[in-house]
């Protein structure tokens, strides 16, 4: 398989490329990537020799269409995207940029290219928040979202659905809970409490602490994504990718804490983010129908990544 990996230097897309060029050594692989600051060319450093680098913008038809020609792409995984909702509620332009026109974009290289499969990757942040106590989401419900992040995500998914139907592209679109592990830029939620508590200063913590993520370790989310990608007879098609890890913000915390022996007394709550979702759950049982299952628990997941970043602080 020939693919084109857009985003390829950022958390979830350079775990993908060093997965799969483990996995299938004899796959041309081509990354695609901006290098914002979400992205660290550095994670790819393992496999330089094994893949071709461009930095440039999704929203460039003609680099993404020379890029298919010239390597004769069969598909395209799209992790390219602005992801910290925090930065779009300051500044939205480039979330607008990225995940609406880039997909746009890449819609329009798809036509010119019929046969190459684009598979993007989206979020549980498109259905809004849900109520403590309500069923987790499946596929086909509503797109509801809160923040500027997630409403930009949801066009772009939108946009994408549309054009399978109108000018019969093909693609497949995941939507994945949050993701935790190695290679996430530092102002993330997990990254910010390890970092924090390891230079002893306060964590912060949005109002009560009592908001429920759904957690996924990043190889498990690859480890769909590559099932998905290698499947026959799923195009137009969107799957829940999820672990069923529901955990409190606070006690996500309180474990790192404990991980890293630093005292609770560094937790400090801070002014709520604005529009806050209460909670996210992603039903996830098309793909674990077809045969796919998480490996890494929250707890072997969660030990890990400290590992990773204590590793890391201590170079
Ligand atoms: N991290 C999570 O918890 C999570 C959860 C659900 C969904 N997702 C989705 O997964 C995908 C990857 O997320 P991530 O956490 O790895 O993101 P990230 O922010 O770590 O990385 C995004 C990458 O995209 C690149 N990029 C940004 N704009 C670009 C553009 N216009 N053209 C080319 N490259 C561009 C950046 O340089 C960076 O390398 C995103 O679509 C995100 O919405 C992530």
């Amino acid at each position: 398989m020939n693919l084109l990996v857009t985003g390829g230097a950022g958390f979830i897309g350079s775990h993908f490329v060093l997965r799969h060029i483990a996995q299938r050594p004899d796959d041309t692989v081509v990354v695609l990537d901006k290098l914002t600051y979400a992205a660290d060319k550095e994670f790819l450093d393992p496999v330089n020799e094994r893949i071709r680098f461009y930095k440039g913008d999704i929203i460039d038809v003609q680099v993404v269409s020379e890029i298919i020609r010239r390597y004769d792409i069969d598909a395209i995984v799209n992790f390219a995207a602005e992801t910290h909702v925090d930065r779009s509620i300051a500044d939205p332009i480039p979330f607008l940029h990225t995940n609406i026109l880039g997909m746009q974009s890449l819609i329009e290289v798809c036509k010119l290219f019929p046969k190459t499969l684009l598979l993007h990757i989206s979020t549980d942040e498109v259905y809004g928040d849900l109520e403590d106590g309500e069923r987790a989401r499946k596929p086909d419900d509503p797109l509801t979202p809160s923040s500027p992040y997630a409403a930009s995500k949801a066009a772009g998914d939108l946009l994408l659905l549309a054009a399978v139907r109108t000018y019969g592209i093909r693609a497949r679109i995941t939507r994945c809970t949050n993701n935790y592990g190695p290679h996430q830029a530092s102002e993330k939620f997990i990254p910010t409490v390890i970092r924090n508590a390891l230079a002893g200063k306060p964590v912060p913590i949005y109002a009560t602490g009592k908001n429920k993520r759904d957690w996924l370790f990043v190889y498990d989310h690859c480890d769909a994504i590559e099932f998905l990608l290698t499947r026959d007879d799923i195009d137009g098609r969107v799957f829940h990718v999820s672990a069923d890890a529901e955990r409190e913000n606070m006690d996500v915390a309180k474990t790192l804490l404990r991980l890293l022996g630093k005292p609770e007394t560094l937790l400090q709550s801070v002014p709520d983010r604005p529009g806050h979702d209460w909670r996210y759950a992603l039903d996830s049982s098309e793909l674990r129908g077809l045969g796919w299952k998480p490996a890494v628990t929250f707890e072997e997941g969660l030990k890990k990544t400290v590992d990773w970043y204590v590793e890391r602080a201590g170079r």
